[in-house]
């Protein structure tokens, strides 16, 4: 299998093209962006799996395996991998398409980013509770 392939089973958590706002001071797009966007499309699985509120805890594992670019169409395709009595641990995968070639086909896919994270479910006292079942 490709890795650089974007999967074919399901549709992306979500999708954003980054803009000039969004670069480091070398012209490509900064990690804390990414990093935030990897962050929003874990909660949205994590808090459709807990039906409800999720924190994020902590960030387990980061690695940044190629640049983005502005312009580029960014998907993130999120996924609960385990689920405790609280908490949830979800992988993210990133990839950015780039250069027109014919309609909607690019000319460039890669894997750009891989992230794993684990949320929390909370209460109404922002106190833990169970994950439902
Ligand atoms: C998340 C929070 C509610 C957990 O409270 P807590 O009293 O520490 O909860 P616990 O120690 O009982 O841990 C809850 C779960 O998180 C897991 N957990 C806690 N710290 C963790 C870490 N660093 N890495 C992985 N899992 C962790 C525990 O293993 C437990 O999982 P389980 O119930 O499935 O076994 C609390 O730490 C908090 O509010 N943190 C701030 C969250 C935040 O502001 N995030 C940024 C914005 S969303």
């Amino acid at each position: 299998m490709n890795p650089d392939a974007l999967p074919t089973d399901r549709e992306p958590t979500l999708r954003v093209v980054p803009l000039p706002r969004d670069t480091n001071t070398a012209g490509d797009i900064f990690g804390g962006w990414i990093m935030s966007q990897v962050d929003l499309a874990g909660s949205v699985v994590a808090s459709r799996r807990a039906q409800g509120r999720v924190v994020t805890v902590a960030v387990n594992a980061f690695d940044f395996k190629k640049p983005v670019y502005v312009g580029d169409w960014v998907s993130f395709y999120a996924e609960v991998v385990k689920v405790g009595n609280t908490s949830l641990t979800v992988d993210v995968k990133v990839y950015a398409e780039r250069g027109w070639r014919s309609g909607s086909v690019f000319t460039e896919c890669v894997r750009v980013t891989e992230a794993v994270l684990t949320y929390v479910a909370i209460d109404p006292k922002r106190l833990p509770r169970s994950v439902p079942s």
